[in-house]
């Protein structure tokens, strides 16, 4: 599936994910080099991997109660962000714009 991810200057990366190696966003944005903490380590439990959905909100599974839940702990949370490591690649998520919530 191809990917974009928003830079900070405006500019869009375009990325081309495997969908069949059952990896998170956050997994496969870190193996891109992305900075992503995951402290966590894909649990849920550190947002350091949130991302800002810029564009196909609607093709991502619906958020659990802990993803909520951590996500309302983020002073800066927009109705858009999302955990990456919640977010398992799928077909579904082609063409898929983020931008990372912590990227400055
Ligand atoms: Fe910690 Fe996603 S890696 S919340």
């Amino acid at each position: 599936i191809t990917l974009h991810v928003q830079n900070p200057d405006g500019s869009r990366t375009t990325l081309e994910a495997p969908v069949d190696m059952g990896l998170s966003l956050m997994e496969y944005l870190k193996a891109c080099e992305y900075d992503i903490l995951a402290t966590c380590g894909g649990m849920a439990l550190c947002a350091t991997c949130c991302v800002d959905v810029l564009e196909g909100e609607d093709k991502l599974n619906e958020m659990s109660d802990d993803e909520y839940a951590m996500l309302d702990t983020l002073p800066d949370v927009l109705p858009n962000s999302r955990l990456a490591c919640q977010l398992q690649l799928n077909p579904a998520m082609d063409g898929l714009v983020v931008k990372l919530h912590h990227a400055e």
